[in-house]
């Protein structure tokens, strides 16, 4: 076997590289008090599975900050390829200035368990309850509990078990969006046994 290439490495200042994550399409508000908006979250991950719980990091100083810390509740929207223009848009204006479901044309719809709507488009839409507001720094962290989950019915194969393979999702890495590409294993599948082939 030929020799492996030295790795050297690199010290930097502490930073927030952590790659990839989710771009997600998150939408509050639709009460009477707030119109219904978008914003873009990149600071997003699941904390706990019983109950299931899920994290976004906003910025006091966004449009959506008042309206999630006031209503306790959003829609995580998970993207598809097809929603990426809108997501990254969603991200570069406000919704003090811009109707941005108009504007981009995405269609918002009931969801189940909060007031505010779900993105038709999005193959996936996650509804949570603000359980705890952490400000953490420049950014304040929700922790929610997810209270209902939407899955585009078309996703589903005959069995029943979602395929997202077949959504077309988008991770987001160092400042750049990419396309999820092929499935290179299942959970567990370093230690699944191969079948052995029968010989006859
Ligand atoms: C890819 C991407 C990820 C982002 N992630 C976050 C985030 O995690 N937290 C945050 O406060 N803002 C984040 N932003 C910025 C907000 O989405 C942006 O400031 C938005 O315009 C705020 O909208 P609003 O004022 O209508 O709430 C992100 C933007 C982009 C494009």
């Amino acid at each position: 076997m030929a020799p492996r290439a030295p790795i050297e490495k690199l010290n930097w200042k502490p930073g927030n590289v952590l790659s990839p994550v989710p771009a997600v399409l998150v939408s509050c508000g639709g009460t009477q008090e707030w119109k219904a908006n978008l914003i873009t979250i990149a600071w997003t991950g699941s904390i706990c599975s019983e109950p299931p719980m899920l994290s976004i990091s906003v910025r006091p100083e966004r449009y959506s900050y008042d309206i999630i810390q006031t209503t306790g509740e959003f829609v995580v929207n998970v993207p598809s390829l097809r929603q990426a223009k809108a997501t990254d848009w969603c991200g570069m204006v406000s919704g003090r200035n811009v109707d941005k479901f108009n504007s981009i044309g995405l269609t918002p719809a009931p969801a189940v368990k909060v007031q505010c709507p779900i993105v038709l488009e999005c193959p996936l839409n996650i509804e949570c309850h603000v359980k705890e507001a952490l400000k953490l720094g420049s950014h304040t962290m929700f922790a929610a509990e997810v209270v209902a989950v939407q899955v585009t019915s078309s996703l589903l194969n005959t069995k029943g078990r979602l395929c997202l393979e077949k959504a077309g999702l988008l991770a987001f890495a160092h400042g750049q969006y990419f396309a999820l590409g092929r499935t290179i294993g299942r959970f567990g599948f370093s230690v699944k046994k191969r079948k052995r082939k029968i010989r006859r």
